[in-house]
C-alpha cells in the first residue's frame, strides 16, 4: 500500500499507461482483477484545451469502479497543460499524471513527453502550473524515464526538480527514450531516483511476473511497480500480484467469459466515440473499427496457448463482432497453455508507434 497525495494505493500494483490499451474497458477490468490503479493512455492537453470532441470523450471513465482515476496528459505548452488539467479534474479525475517519457517524434517534436527531460526548466513549470490550475486534492505525478539518451541520464536531477514543486508521485521507466522498448531495463536507475527523493516511487519496466514484481520492490526500494507490456492479454497477472504468488493461467471457461465481457465493452466503448452524424460520414463502419481495434488483444490473448500462432491468423481477418465472438468461444474454450511458455513474454516487435499510429 501507498498514497499519492490524500489517496491509498492498494495493492501497490499498477496498469502502465499504455496507448490504445489503457482505454476505459482495459482499466476497469484490471481493476476488477486486482490493480491499484490504472491510468489513462495519454490524452493530449491541446486536444483537450481547444475542445475537440473525441479527446474529451477520452476522459470518460467509470465513477464507481476506477477510483482514484488517473488521467495521463501529455504537452510542452504551460498554460495549454494547465487549462487541461483542470479540465480533467472538473471531469472527476482524481490525479493527473504527466507524459515525460514517450519516445514519439509526434510527441517529442513538440516539446512533449521524453523530449521535456530535456528542459528540466520547462518541465517544472508546467508541473507547478498544474498543481496551481488544480490545487491540493488531486495530486499531480510525472512518468519519465532514465534519460534522453547515454549522455543525458538525468532521471535523479529530473525527479528533485519537481519533488520540490510538489510532484506528488514519480514512475520511472528504467531506459532512455533512446533505447525504446529495447534491451533489459536498467532498474538501479529507479533505486538511485528512490535514495535522492521523498515522494514516492513507481518502478518500471520488464515485469512479467509475482516473481518481477517482488525483485523489484527489494532490489529498488521503490513503492510500487507500473507493469506495461507483461499485462497486455494478462489482466489475470493483477489477481497474482495481489495474491502475492501466481495462482496459474485462468480455467478454458474464464478466459473466454473475459474475453467476451472485455469485448462487449469494448465494443460499446468505440462505437460511442463517433456520433451519428460522425458515423455516417465514417468510410469505415464504426463496428469495424472497433473489431479491428480489438484485434490486438485477441493475439494478446492467446500469447502462450497452443495454436495461437493459427488463432492469430484467423483473428487478423476477423471482421463482425459476431464472428469475434465466435472464435473467442471456439479457440480459448479448448486451448490449453503451451507447455514451458511464458505469458508474460514482452514483445519485441510492438512498437509505440505501431500503437498510435
Ligand atoms: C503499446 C504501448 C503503449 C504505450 N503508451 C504509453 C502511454 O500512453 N503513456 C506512457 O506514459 N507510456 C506508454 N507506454 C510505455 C509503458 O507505460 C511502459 O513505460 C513501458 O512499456 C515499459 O514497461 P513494461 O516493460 O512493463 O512494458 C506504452 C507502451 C506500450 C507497449
Amino acid at each position: 500500500m501507498f498514497h499519492i497525495g490524500p489517496h491509498q494505493i492498494d495493492p501497490p500494483f499498477l496498469l502502465a499507461p499504455m496507448a490504445s490499451v489503457s482505454e476505459l474497458p482495459y482499466r476497469v477490468l484490471v481493476r476488477d482483477m486486482g490493480a491499484g490503479l490504472a491510468t489513462t493512455e495519454l490524452i493530449s492537453a491541446a486536444g483537450i484545451h481547444y475542445r475537440n470532441r473525441r479527446t474529451r470523450q477520452y476522459l470518460t471513465f467509470d465513477r464507481e469502479r476506477e477510483r482514484p482515476h488517473s488521467v495521463q496528459l501529455f504537452g510542452g505548452v504551460v498554460e495549454v497543460m494547465a487549462t487541461a488539467a483542470r479540465a480533467a479534474a472538473e471531469h472527476g479525475a482524481n490525479i493527473i499524471d504527466v507524459n515525460m517519457g514517450c519516445p514519439v517524434r509526434k510527441v517529442t517534436g513538440s516539446g512533449a513527453g521524453s523530449a521535456l527531460l530535456c528542459d528540466v526548466p520547462r518541465a517544472v513549470a508546467i508541473v507547478s502550473a498544474m498543481r496551481a490550475a488544480v490545487g491540493d486534492a488531486v495530486p499531480v505525478t510525472v512518468k519519465i524515464r532514465s534519460g534522453w539518451d547515454d549522455n543525458s541520464r538525468n532521471a535523479v536531477e529530473v525527479a528533485c526538480a519537481l519533488e520540490d514543486v510538489g510532484c506528488a508521485a514519480l514512475a520511472v521507466h528504467a531506459r532512455t527514450r533512446a533505447q525504446g522498448y529495447a534491451g533489459r531495463a536498467d532498474w538501479s536507475v529507479i533505486a538511485r531516483v528512490k535514495k535522492s527523493v521523498r515522494m514516492p516511487i513507481i518502478g518500471n519496466g520488464d515485469v512479467t511476473s509475482v516473481a518481477d514484481a517482488h525483485r523489484m520492490l527489494d532490489e529498488t526500494g521503490c513503492d510500487a511497480v507500473m507493469i506495461g507490456r507483461g499485462a497486455l492479454g494478462n489482466p489475470w497477472l493483477f489477481a497474482s500480484l495481489k495474491a502475492g504468488r501466481e495462482l496459474g493461467p485462468p480455467a478454458p471457461a474464464e478466459r473466454v467469459a473475459l474475453i467476451t465481457r472485455h469485448l462487449q465493452a469494448h465494443l460499446a466503448f468505440h462505437l460511442g466515440l463517433s456520433t451519428d452524424e460522425e458515423r455516417r460520414l465514417m468510410r469505415t463502419p464504426p463496428e469495424l473499427m472497433a473489431v479491428k481495434t480489438f484485434r490486438q488483444h485477441l493475439v494478446w490473448y492467446a500469447r502462450g496457448l497452443e495454436g495461437a500462432r493459427d488463432f492469430r491468423q484467423r483473428a487478423m481477418a476477423l471482421e463482425q463482432p459476431a464472428a469475434v465472438l465466435d472464435a473467442v468461444d471456439a479457440f480459448f474454450s479448448r486451448a490449453q497453455p503451451e507447455r514451458g511458455a511464458a505469458h508474460g513474454a514482452l514483445d519485441d516487435e510492438l512498437e509505440y508507434a505501431q500503437a498510435l499510429g
